[in-house]
């Protein structure tokens, strides 16, 4: 059983790229669920309603999200109704939705997907820790025979401590919000593969997704200032888990990490096979 994990999806060039060429990818890598984060689908900032409903036509079978999951205030309403859309678990009592789901996988195996966030130079939300904990309880009631968790984080040693916390428990913790993919892909003695950042599924040409002048500008003068999302150099970064559904640990941890180009000629030759 393997599961693609597709980092922050931002703005319409990362949508563009999986509507284009996600099947085709999916296809290629052989994998039987895919997971995106769509925390900033929507310009950067947010996900809408038609957002998700664009990333689940072009074949992700589970939404995660993280820090600016309420920036498109829809996303508090649709998320009620909407349960293959998940956020942070460690949100306080009474958030709308839920910080897990359980999927099928194409080749019948139940999944067990969990979102948390991590707490250092973020909103202080309730122990990630221990909501991860209480969230695999749940998913496991639920039938899960694999248990991937999404560490929706700044630092680093929030999400390999966690990582090492989860050691044996789950198939696999990998982080997301930093933008930028990490190359310390390992699989943990308990069975537990890791990877600190997945990258960003968007425009490279720029500053972890947005237009470069605008955020170099704030830097420079510290005057507040409007971000819009860069348009070019659109790629994808992602991460391959190989899994053993009877033990739930994980077997293989790969990162993927391609240009529009070659999602380009994935698809050309994934067509012409068909034809
Ligand atoms: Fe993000
Ligand atoms: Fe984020």
């Amino acid at each position: 059983m393997k599961l693609l994990f597709i980092g922050d999806i931002v703005a319409r060039p990362g949508r563009d790229l999986l509507r284009k060429h996600l099947k085709a990818l999916a296809a290629t890598l052989a994998v039987d669920l895919v997971i995106a984060n769509g925390e900033n689908a929507a310009g950067g900032n947010g996900i809408t309603r038609d957002n998700a409903n664009d990333i689940f036509a072009a074949g992700v079978d589970v939404i995660t999200t993280g820090n600016h999951v309420w920036d498109k205030r829809e996303a508090l309403e649709f998320i009620v109704t909407e349960p293959r859309m998940i956020r942070p678990a460690n949100y306080p009592d009474g958030t709308p939705g839920l910080g897990s789901f359980v999927a099928l996988s194409r080749n019948g195996v139940k999944v067990g997907v969990i979102n948390v966030m991590g707490r250092v130079f973020l909103n202080t939300l309730d122990d990630p820790f221990r909501a991860a904990t209480r969230e695999i309880a749940r998913v496991k009631e639920l039938g899960a025979q694999v248990i991937f968790v999404d560490v929706h984080a700044e630092t680093t040693s929030e999400k390999v401590a966690l990582g090492w916390y989860l050691d044996g428990q789950v198939a696999a913790v990998v982080g997301t919000h930093t933008h930028v993919q990490t190359a310390d892909e390992r699989i943990l003695p308990g069975g537990t593969a890791c990877l600190s950042d997945v990258g960003m599924t968007g425009p490279h040409d720029g500053v972890i997704g947005m237009d470069k002048t605008a955020v170099i500008a704030r830097f420079v003068t510290g005057l507040p200032g409007r971000f819009e999302p860069a348009t070019g150099d659109a790629r994808l970064h992602g991460v391959t888990i190989t899994t053993d559904p009877a033990t739930g640990r994980a077997t293989a941890i790969e990162r993927v990490a391609v240009t529009e180009a070659q999602l380009q000629e994935i698809t050309d030759r994934a067509s012409a096979a068909a034809r």
